[in-house]
């Protein structure tokens, strides 16, 4: 490890900010090329922590963690607990070996399609549009060429994740940035919104069903 990645280690270790230029120089080249466009960036993270007030008790499930930089940068910063699933297991190693080095606790990263899990066991759920690569006419260059990928799985993904979303408990927040493909089912609330560059950060809580009397 060169000096400039030990530093970086150690402002991150110590709760510093860093650039994403800094904390991009803990990944190969051919994930820092990426990173723009496909991790979520230092100040969108921040403001994500701000916009959920995340602490210690939250449990976020990153859907899609990638090299887990969101993941990584949200338990530093916050002290709260975070499940990151990604279906490359590639990037899960990338992800687990970040953590290593950045000895984070309370993250875990597995292996495997997100939407198959379960959601239940989580305050907040992330999506950092994690299927927009299905859609190359949108212009999002693709991770990797290791994948099929298609419209008509698109689709079944943004529906897959509105059906996990619609069965979750009242109180459960979901943050989107570049949204996911679709709308929040029923029984959500937006509740904040952000801009930041190009996107938005939107907060949405999961409301109490209705009373029978
Ligand atoms: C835009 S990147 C976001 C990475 C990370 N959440 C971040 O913000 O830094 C989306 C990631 O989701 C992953 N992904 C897409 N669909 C998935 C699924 N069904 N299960 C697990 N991972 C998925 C992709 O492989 C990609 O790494």
């Amino acid at each position: 490890m060169n000096a400039r990645a030990k530093r970086v280690i150690e402002k991150l270790c110590a709760k510093e900010f860093v650039s994403d230029p800094e904390f991009d120089s803990l990944l190969s080249p051919e994930h820092q090329s990426v990173s723009d466009v496909h991790w979520t960036s230092v100040e969108a993270c921040r403001m994500a922590i701000k916009l959920l007030n995340l602490g210690p008790d939250d449990h976020v499930l990153d859907v899609g963690s990638g090299v887990g930089k969101a993941a990584l940068l949200f338990a530093l910063y916050s002290g709260c607990r975070v499940t990151g699933i990604e279906q490359r297991a590639h990037l899960v190693r990338v992800a687990q070996d970040l953590q290593k080095h950045l000895r984070v606790d309370g993250v875990r990263f597995r292996a495997g399609d997100a939407l198959e899990a379960s959601w239940q066991d989580y305050t907040v759920i992330y999506l950092f549009n994690p299927y927009q690569e299905h859609l190359p006419d949108k212009g999002t260059p693709k991770l990797d060429q290791k994948l099929n990928f298609d419209e008509a799985l698109y689709r079944a993904h943004v529906l897959k994740t509105k059906a996990q979303l619609a069965d979750l408990a009242p109180g459960t927040r979901v943050l989107t940035y570049y949204g996911f493909g679709g709308h929040l089912p029923h029984g959500y609330e937006r509740i904040k919104s952000r801009v930041y560059q190009s996107g938005t950060l939107t907060v949405y809580e999961k409301q109490g069903g209705v009373v029978l009397k």
